[in-house]
């Protein structure tokens, strides 16, 4: 049976447990054909744990997406494995604790500093580090939490999460012409480790529970990851700086 990435080599970061939504994209992927290479942080031994899941084996290469040493040397370890990349999944979001939870207005700005450098600036690093593997063009896909709105607890990841989702675009205006697209989903909540070490967070996904028009299961980040491998795929040729909506559709809800 053919696949809708049959033939495409990926590159997928974030997977660290079965509940990331990466390792679902991982998963996806090599479902619809696609030969996969994931990146690991803190340690790589997590990630080829969880790896041992997939259903065909995937190399692991050690990535802290804040560390040049690492990003300068991604292209040839990868290039080492699969000559060249299709696409790329940045599945990354960190913010320390003193800048979540309902502390937004106290939070130093290192703090500050550090949600932004591994969640937003490290889109256009991981980027640039792989650019050299899309020669033929590629599709780069992140991951979102709608950056529109003031959530309760989410507190600096929510302007973390608005600075990705403009590097996105000023990446889609960057490397359109080098046949690279740039595009986000915007998933509704997903109760991975990410979102556990937010304070609150349960209570915030319980609106989802009351406004989301598709029944949503935050226990299921198989959605987000079938929305990452779409936009992988060959289906959204003309689409770029694009945010993707998997959220059961609470974004658009009046109220
Ligand atoms: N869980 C949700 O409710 C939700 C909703 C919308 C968007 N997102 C986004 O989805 C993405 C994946 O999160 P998840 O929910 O799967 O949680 P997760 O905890 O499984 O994944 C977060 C990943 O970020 C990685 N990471 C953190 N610091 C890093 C660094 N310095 N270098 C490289 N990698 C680093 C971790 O290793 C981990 O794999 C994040 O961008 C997150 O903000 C999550």
């Amino acid at each position: 049976m053919s696949g809708i990435l049959d033939g495409k080599r990926i590159l997928i970061t974030g997977v660290l447990m079965e509940s990331s939504i990466a390792f679902h994209a991982a998963k996806v992927a090599q479902e619809q054909g696609a030969e996969v290479i994931l990146t690991a942080f803190p340690r790589p031994t997590l990630t080829e744990r969880i790896a041992k899941k997939l259903p065909k084996p995937a190399k692991v290469i050690e990535l802290d997406v804040t560390s040049t040493e690492h990003l300068d040397r991604l292209a040839d370890l990868v290039r080492d494995e699969l000559g060249s990349l299709d696409g790329v999944v940045h599945s990354i979001g960190f913010a320390p604790q003193d800048a979540l939870g309902g502390n937004f207005l106290n939070t130093p700005f290192e703090s500050v500093s550090t949600a932004m450098h591994v969640s937003a600036f490290s889109l256009k690093s991981l980027t640039m580090a792989c650019l050299p593997l899309m020669s033929e063009g590629g599709s780069v896909v992140g991951l979102t939490f709608d950056a529109q709105f003031a959530w309760p607890q989410y507190d600096w990841m929510g302007p973390a999460k608005a600075a990705l989702e403009a590097t996105s675009r000023y990446l889609a205006r960057d490397l359109g012409k080098q046949s690279i697209r740039c595009n986000l989903i915007s998933a509704g909540p997903i109760g991975s480790m990410a979102a556990k070490s937010i304070p609150g967070f349960g209570e915030l996904a319980e609106v989802w529970n009351t406004r989301s028009p598709l029944a949503w299961d935050m226990a299921d980040p198989e959605p987000a990851g079938r929305g990452i491998v779409a936009l992988l795929s060959d289906f959204f040729p003309k689409t770029t700086g694009e945010i993707v909506h998997v959220d059961g559709g609470v974004h658009m809800m009046g109220a």
